[in-house]
């Protein structure tokens, strides 16, 4: 018996060794840690349960002299994150290069399965050379029964991406297609075709790192929705955030226990926006003020700074927030920001997270380069996803609310449920000066009479008085007690019922 006992042991050492110790050296010198390092980080203590550790890809004519390696360069199975499950996969860079062969390919669509019938989140932590060259179309076969996959759990299960290393080429689809992708900076990059070929096809220069590393695709592309340090720092955070999420579209956030009052009064709010209604303040004081404990996890912190997107919580419960930010581009909406909010909302929608948004929107950027780049089509993405969104909206508006840019942030129009304003809150069809130039073309050379008019139409309706007389806004609340309104409401919309009419699915206009 014990024969057996030592077989197996030995058998499962020589899995876990994965490329052997010089390659595993090669990894560290890198800054990188292994497949299994990553998970014991990843995963609580004694959690994690391997599957597959046996997995071999079949030799063919170009790798029948190739030693095969059990497990066959990704690690998958089950563990938890402070005690709730998750599903992972962690490529392992040591075994040619993390490549995917279809065995390869096989073991992530095992856990991808398993996740959805159970219901739980999938974490994928690729490091990964791409497609197994030796191994041709399988490989190729094996990527798209994983994209299919990933597409089948959208909306499902919660999919989130760390890029550790390359991922390249079609590659790249399969975190493109998950919620969040999170980047480890200098050691990892994405991109659809690599240097050489960039060269080759247009003569450009440009290295690993400035094509495609965690730099580019955190504030250039947005792909990415994070950058972090290091291997330890990434891992560290992704548990930080998973804590966020539910675990399907089945099941409510969870909810984490607080201390922190619901009814907790922050004076310093009420003096938040200045006096001079073109001075810029920083919206994320007010979201870290009103969200328990003051933690805030922000999404894509360095793109498209005009739109902060983050989830927080509110007695314990996960909430998204939305909100413009006065300190980028006036708060402005654009397309960038229009697609990093739209694609926020719809997660949270998918999966009964509560959105609270912030508004102070002078409007959408004017401008060739927004026309020409599809403003009106990209705007309408945020419109869209407000608009088909059934989950609890509470909005707040801070200050200004002109427009379209008005309707577009969770109006009372587009199924807000509940909508306050600060009494510092401008409501209307566009911003004091600009209104009085058109409605008073004839006064334009005469600046006494533009400023006498202006004061005038500021006094009139730039205010949430008009929109609160028409019902538009429940209430005009004091910017002191907003967390304790934001708790309130919340509590009420817990148990709220709201269908959109039966269809296969909505044409969002991508
Ligand atoms: C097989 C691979 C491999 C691959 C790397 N290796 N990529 N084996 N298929 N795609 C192996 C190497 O042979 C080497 O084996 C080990 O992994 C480490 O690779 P190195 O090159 O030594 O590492 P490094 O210098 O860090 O460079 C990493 C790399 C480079 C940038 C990823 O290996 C590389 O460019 N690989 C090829 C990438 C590629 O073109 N992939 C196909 C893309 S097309 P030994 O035995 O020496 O340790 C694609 C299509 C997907 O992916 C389509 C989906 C729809």
């Amino acid at each position: 018996m014990q024969d057996i006992l030592d077989e197996l042991e030995s058998r499962r050492a020589r899995a876990r060794l994965g490329g052997g110790e010089k390659r595993i050296e090669a990894q560290h010198a890198k800054g990188k840690l292994t497949a299994r390092e990553r998970l014991e980080l990843l995963l609580d203590e004694g959690s994690f349960e391997e599957w597959d550790m046996f997995v071999e890809q079949e030799p063919n004519e170009l790798t029948a002299d190739i030693e095969p390696i059990p497990g066959d360069g990704v690690v998958i199975g089950w563990g938890t994150i402070n005690g709730r499950t998750v599903f992972v996969f962690s490529q392992d860079f040591t075994v040619f290069g993390g490549s995917l062969s279809e065995a390869h390919a096989a073991k992530i669509c095992k856990i991808m399965d398993k996740a959805m019938s159970v219901g739980a989140p999938v974490i994928g932590l690729n490091d990964s050379g791409g497609a197994r060259i030796q191994e041709g179309v399988g490989s190729l076969a094996g990527y798209a029964e994983v994209f299919q996959r990933n597409v089948n759990a959208s909306g499902v299960v919660p999919q989130i991406s760390a890029i550790m290393g390359p991922c390249a080429g079609g590659a790249v689809y399969s975190p493109a297609m998950t919620d969040f992708i999170f980047m480890v900076r200098d050691t990892s990059y994405m991109f659809v075709t690599g240097p050489d070929v960039v060269k080759t096809v247009t003569h450009e220069e440009v290295t690993h790192e400035e094509l495609g590393g965690a730099t580019t695709h955190n504030s250039k592309s947005g792909v990415a929705d994070g950058a972090f340090e290091n291997d330890v720092d990434t891992l560290a955070q992704l548990r930080r955030f998973f804590d966020f999420l539910p675990m399907s579209n089945r099941e409510d956030p969870p909810v984490w226990p607080t201390s922190d009052p619901y009814d907790r009064a922050e004076p310093s709010l009420d003096t938040l926006v200045p006096p001079d209604s073109t001075k810029p303040y920083d919206i994320k004081e007010l979201i870290e003020k009103v969200v328990d404990e003051g933690d805030f996890f922000e999404l894509q912190p360095e793109y498209a700074g005009n739109i902060v997107i983050g989830f927080g919580r509110m007695e314990g419960r996960t909430v998204g927030f939305v909100a413009n930010q006065p300190m980028v581009l006036a708060g402005c909406l654009d397309i960038d920001s229009a697609k990093k909010g739209a694609r926020f909302v719809r997660f949270c929608d998918c999966f009964n997270i509560p959105i609270v948004t912030f508004v102070d929107v002078p409007g959408f950027l004017p401008g060739t380069s927004q026309e020409y780049g599809g403003i009106i089509k990209h705007g309408a993405k945020l419109l869209f996803a407000y608009a088909e969104a059934t989950v609890p909206k509470v909005t707040v508006i801070t200050r200004k609310a002109y427009g379209g840019a008005y309707d577009v942030m969770s109006s009372k129009h587009i199924r807000g449920d509940l909508n306050y304003a600060w009494p510092t809150a401008e409501i209307a069809v566009m911003g004091p000066k600009g209104a009085v130039e058109i409605i008073y073309r004839e006064d334009r050379d005469d600046p006494a009479k533009i400023e006498a008019r202006t004061e005038e139409y500021r006094a009139r309706f730039a205010n949430p008085f008009v929109a609160a007389q028409k019902g538009f806004i429940d209430d005009v609340i004091f910017p002191r007690n907003t967390r304790r309104r934001l708790c309130r409401a919340l509590r009420l919309l817990e148990n709220k019922q709201l269908e959109n009419p039966w269809k296969k699915h909505d044409n969002i206009p991508l």
